[in-house]
């Protein structure tokens, strides 16, 4: 309980819809349509953006009608585009109020309220029924959760026997000095990176068949660093995701980036599945 409220703590940020809305009309104009194209610069809250949700739509492949569950779900920018594109239900789940609050605000502006369903609510006890679920997806939530197994145990209980979870997310790499903040934690009191085989043992653990478990690290690091040079080059953007955790975030990401080009984290994508 005093991981999940130092966690809501570092993220919780008043204000962000209002925010994100008032850039949005700045960059495009005060008639410009909110949609989920022209939020994904700055609701896609992971490495990579929206670049990693279309990667993660493509793994996870679900079928229209389809109800998915989104742990972690931020401010909604994955289950908005899953639903829009995917012509999907979803429902997320988060521990920040904040981020609850703003993507309730984001879905009504977006016309997706009947498609995306918000839960304020901890991973680790998902307020959701058992067997529910066709489909789920986690992105960089787990670092956060010090407790693997519960995290995984839940999700197994929210799926359909023969559901699937998809998981993008970092793992711990080689040992050395760790930089702080990232995006994730203010200090290491708060981050909890597994290493690859720690998850795929948790995954096996709780009952999981895994389907696929890439480590997509070398993939992932030519964009990781070009991202890192322009934000030391340029700063930051007028759209991006300091709208939702503020200006300390180039710090953040630029700390993440560094960890990750010197082999002390790593970009995990699995697909596993309940058996049926
Ligand atoms: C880096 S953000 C990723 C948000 C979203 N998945 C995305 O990709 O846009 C991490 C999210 O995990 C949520 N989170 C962390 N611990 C959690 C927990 N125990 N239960 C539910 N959500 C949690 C945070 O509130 C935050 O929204």
């Amino acid at each position: 309980m005093a991981i999940e409220t130092d966690v809501a703590r570092h993220y919780g940020k008043a204000g962000i819809a209002e925010r994100v809305l008032a850039a949005l009309h700045d960059a495009h104009g005060p008639e410009a349509l909110i949609t989920v194209d022209a939020l994904s610069v700055l609701d896609h809250f992971h490495g990579r953006g929206i670049v990693a949700t279309k990667e993660l739509v493509a793994l996870l492949k679900p079928k229209p009608g389809e109800h998915l569950l989104d742990i972690g779900s931020g401010i909604g920018g994955p289950a908005r585009w899953f639903a829009a594109k995917c012509v999907v239900f979803v429902t997320g789940v988060d521990l920040t109020p904040e981020f609850c609050a703003a993507a309730e605000v984001l879905n009504r502006a977006t016309g997706l309220a009947d498609r995306v369903t918000i839960k304020n609510g901890s991973a680790l006890a998902l307020p959701v029924a058992d067997n529910f679920f066709d489909r789920a997806y986690s992105q960089n939530v787990i670092m956060n959760i010090a407790d693997k197994r519960q995290f995984y145990r839940e999700a197994f209980r929210a799926l359909k026997p023969g559901g699937v979870l998809a998981l993008s997310n970092l793992c711990r790499g080689a040992a050395g000095d760790f930089r702080y903040p990232v995006p994730w934690a203010e200090t290491a009191a708060t981050s909890f990176l597994a290493t690859p085989d720690e998850m795929r043992a948790d995954l096996l653990a709780v009952g999981f068949e895994i389907a696929v478990f890439n480590d997509t690290t070398a993939g992932t690091l030519p964009a990781t660093i070009r991202n890192r040079e322009r934000l030391e080059r340029d700063g930051l953007g007028a759209l991006g995701i300091h709208l939702i955790m503020g200006p300390r975030i180039l710090e953040m990401q630029i700390n993440s980036a560094r960890n990750q080009e010197a082999g002390l984290s790593r970009t995990i994508e699995a697909l596993v599945k309940k058996p049926a």
